[in-house]
């Protein structure tokens, strides 16, 4: 299995990205529960015919879609180590959550958050930015809310982002339970960052409604074109205001390994918390999102919680409190700090910042080859690793959305696609760090291939 594995990442250039499941293969994950024991070889080979060739295909070199990273030989191997080990990282007397503490230490030091910060892998940023939102309400209102619900609070929360901010923030606002309506979305400017002034005009608004504004959320790297909003900027509002200052770094933050795109995201080192993706631009394999929150005791008030069974000693297993658990909702967690960790042994942060790097000046490389092209139109400016365009035609939206379709089927590459100022986009996110230049000239030819015949055919 283990070389069947190695097998898949040496040779995935030889495969199609992504190709749909045939009705056949569909059929064998609809069989009813099994009481009879399989051998282990029969139900491998099972995996091997009928799961592996029909993955979203996003370790391959021609994945561009959405926003997803690569993962490496080291990621697979520290899983494999980790489950070996079958820790539960809840909480309890084991190094495993040394390890964690010691990668929560090395985002202090990245972040210039003080050692008294904590933080907390989780399953992606949908759920970091769910916590920090959280422990942004405890910032303003206090732990009363946790035992009497919201019913019982007297002030309306409302917090702010911008209109590009990734719909997980509106979701995060409906399951708090403040609601997604209150959630302010602010304009962004040409370079799709919010509109301080606008941000500072709907704040004097929802005070004269006697609303009570708590929290604004900035993005580094937007999932629609990887624009870093004014962190700064923010961040001087968010002061002046008594505002909790909450980024989601799920694209962009970990550009901080990097002086070049670090310089970018200055003013992150200011916020309250931030949440941010290892499975992303960090190449770490699903899942390993995690939020940092500078002021550790709200983070802890926020969550922990007594238990007769859940006791604490200073000695014995019991030992080592506070315990992960305390700090958000899950108490069962699997040992995702120790793939972080060893990618970032095995890479350190000066190769993966190059990496990084890399595929920005690849999107760079896209969006310059879009513009030489008569035939193509860039649709947003380019600030890191997101290429948003389309091909010129009438009925531009129809044609350009057949165009990701069949882009996707041919198996070669795989943009996804988005709407950006009203109109339909192919978009290509390069995460992914084997990514070349020949996956970006493919796309770019396969796009005017299908334009064209796709253009002239209806
Ligand atoms: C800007 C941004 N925030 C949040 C998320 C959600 O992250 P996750 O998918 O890890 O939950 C994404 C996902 O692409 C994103 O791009």
């Amino acid at each position: 299995m283990l070389d069947d594995m190695l097998d898949y990442v040496s040779q995935i250039r030889q495969r199609p990205v992504w190709q749909p499941a045939p009705d056949s293969v569909e059929h064998v994950f609809r069989s009813s529960i099994p009481s009879a024991s399989k051998s282990l070889r029969e139900t491998h080979e099972c995996f091997m015919q009928s799961v592996l060739p029909y993955t979203v295909g996003n370790s391959h070199p021609g994945f561009m879609g959405w926003v997803h990273g690569g993962g490496t030989v080291v990621g697979i191997l520290a899983e494999m180590l980790a489950s070996g080990l079958n820790s539960n990282l809840g909480g309890r007397d084991q190094i495993p959550i040394q390890v964690e503490q010691q990668v929560v230490r090395w985002m202090q030091q990245l972040f210039g958050f003080p050692e008294s910060a904590s933080g907390l892998f989780v399953t992606g940023s949908s759920m970091a930015n769910f916590i920090g939102l959280l422990v942004a309400r405890t910032s303003k209102i206090g732990t009363g809310v946790r035992a009497q619900g919201l019913q019982r609070v007297q002030q309306k929360l409302v917090a702010y982002t911008t209109c590009e901010a990734h719909s997980c923030l509106e979701r995060a606002m409906e399951m708090t339970g403040m609601g997604g309506h209150q959630l302010r979305k602010i304009p962004v400017n040409e370079l799709h960052q919010m509109n301080l002034k606008a941000f500072e005009e709907t704040i004097a608004d929802d005070r004269a409604l006697g609303l009570t504004p708590f929290c604004v959320i900035g993005t580094a790297g937007t999932v629609n074109v990887g624009a870093i909003d004014d962190l700064s900027g923010i961040a001087a509002v968010a002061l002046r205001e008594d505002l909790w200052f909450h980024v989601d770094g799920a694209c962009g933050a970990l550009g901080m390994m990097s002086t070049k795109i670090g310089a970018k995201l200055l003013g992150i080192e200011q916020a309250d918390s931030i949440a941010l993706d290892f499975h992303k631009w960090g190449q770490v394999p699903y899942d390993a999102g995690f939020v940092l929150i500078r002021n550790s005791q709200l983070h802890y008030d926020t969550f922990a919680s007594q238990a007769e069974y859940l006791r604490r000693e200073t000695r014995g297993m019991a030992a080592g409190s506070p315990w992960p658990c305390d700090f958000g909702p899950d108490l069962s967690r699997s040992f995702k700090a120790l793939k972080v960790w060893f990618t970032m042994q095995v890479y350190g942060t000066d190769r993966l910042a190059r990496m990084m790097e890399q595929t920005c000046e690849l999107a760079t490389y896209l969006a310059n080859r879009i513009e030489e092209s008569a035939e193509l139109e860039l649709l947003a400016p380019v600030n890191l690793n997101i290429v948003c365009f389309r091909y010129r035609c009438d009925d531009a939206d129809r044609v350009n959305a057949e165009i990701v379709v069949a882009i996707q089927e041919s198996g070669l590459v795989a943009p996804s696609s988005t709407t950006i100022g009203g109109k339909f986009a192919i978009r290509a996110a390069i995460f992914n760090h084997r990514t070349s230049q020949l996956e970006i000239d493919s796309l770019v030819e396969e796009s005017l291939r299908f334009g064209r015949s796709i253009s002239q055919t209806n």
